[in-house]
């Protein structure tokens, strides 16, 4: 099965994940069609990721402010650009947030996923495939053993993982009930360039740099799988133009780690990239012991053997390599850093690109 098509829309696209998945694309995959990025630049959504795409590019790469949950905003950008083939990220994606205000996850992830898959399937002459881009988090929880695969029962515990999970049982209802071209992938926690620093590794990264304390939630001993974003990239670029409609695959990164050992490295990372703290102390010890998540889930750890075995995709980076560059990311491009840290980017969006009325 291979898969060619001329125009990609990609949602969510200023986000941190869509941010490297398009410059993958258009840069490194050797695809030579268009990206169109449709993003409504909610608070995660930074356009100016992506200026030198944007630049080098030219017109094989355009930015539409537009907002999944207004059915009539995805039917102008499909047609507009007469798009033929669908990458779907756009989401809330933090759990924290997701506790506090769930009603914009229930409206993006599970309503603005739906208004997509209603306006591809009224274009379904045109449209070959539509990948969703899920999260092993709609597995629920493992204990100290086993590992999540496609056949895994869903069972999400947080109002992010809930919503994830009901936006990929439309993804499938779509394809089982009208025969719409879909595939799907579940993927472990991502690190790397542009993440915003609300998740764990850049929140870290920045906060031991500056000499903040380093909030470690309950006891520090929940366990993730790191995937770094660049290989969910490649991933997801081989799942949707190679694999079987109607296709799930698990990506993970073959890296699992406790978070205080996550924060313990990128101590360390920073320790011996960055200049020393004025006290002299090393940076763990600017790790604080907070009061946990609600719902904290344990563990999560992904068996992505079916997607090596049937694609021969395979995690390039582990937390071995992926972390220091992610660590010397951070600390090589000020200028984004401090856009974001700073919200002086949230000025820049409204100055340069008005929301639709
Ligand atoms: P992100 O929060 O960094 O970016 C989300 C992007 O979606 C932003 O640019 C935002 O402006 C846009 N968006 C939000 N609501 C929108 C709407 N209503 N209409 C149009 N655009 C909207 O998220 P991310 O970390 O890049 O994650 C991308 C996808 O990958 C999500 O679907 C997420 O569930 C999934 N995922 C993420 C991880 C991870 O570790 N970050 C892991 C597994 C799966
Ligand atoms: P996060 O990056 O929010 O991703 P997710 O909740 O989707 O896994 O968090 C990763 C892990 O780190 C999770 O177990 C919660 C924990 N965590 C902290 O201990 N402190 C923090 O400040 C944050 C943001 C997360």
């Amino acid at each position: 099965m291979s898969r060619s098509f001329n125009t990609l829309l990609v949602t969510g696209g200023c986000g941190f994940i869509g941010v490297n998945f398009i410059r993958y694309v258009l840069k490194q995959s050797g695809y030579t069609g268009r990206i169109v990025n449709l993003d409504s630049l909610t608070y995660a959504g930074y356009p100016g990721s992506l200026d030198d795409v944007a630049t080098e590019m030219g017109d094989r790469y355009v930015f539409e402010r537009a907002d999944i949950r207004e059915p009539i905003q995805i039917a102008e950008v499909l047609d507009r650009h007469g798009v033929d083939a669908i990458c779907h990220f756009a989401a809330e994606s933090h759990v924290d947030r997701s506790i506090v205000a769930p009603d914009d996850f229930v409206q993006t992830n599970i309503v603005g996923t739906y208004n997509l898959l209603q306006a591809a399937r009224d274009r379904r002459e045109r449209i070959q495939i539509l990948h969703h881009v899920s999260t092993d988090e709609v597995f629920g929880s493992l204990g100290e053993t086993g590992y999540f695969t496609e056949d895994t029962p869903y069972s999400p515990r947080s109002p992010y993982s809930a919503s994830k999970a009901a936006s990929d049982h439309l993804v499938r209802a779509f394809h089982e009930t009208y025969g719409f071209p879909v595939t799907i992938s579940n993927c472990s926690n991502n690190y790397g360039p542009y993440q915003f620093p609300e998740k764990l590794v850049p929140l870290m990264i920045l906060n031991a740099l500056e000499g903040k304390p380093l909030p470690v939630y309950g006891d520090g001993r929940n366990v993730r799988d790191w995937l770094h974003v660049r290989d969910h990239a490649t991933a997801v670029w081989t799942i949707m133009t190679r694999a079987e409609t109607g296709a799930t695959y698990c990506v993970g990164g073959r890296s699992e780690l406790r978070n205080l050992d996550v924060v313990k490295r990128i101590c360390r990372l920073v320790d011996e990239q960055a200049p020393a703290l004025p006290s002299g102390q090393p940076r763990e010890s600017l790790i604080t012991f907070v009061k946990d998540r609600p719902g904290h889930d344990h563990r999560y750890a992904i068996d992505c053997s079916r997607l090596e075995a049937e694609l021969g995709w395979h995690p390039e980076e582990s937390a071995d390599t992926g972390f220091g560059k992610t660590v010397a990311w951070y600390l090589s491009n000020f200028e984004w850093v401090e856009a974001v840290r700073t919200g002086a980017y949230r000025t820049w969006i409204e100055r340069n690109y008005a929301a639709r009325g």
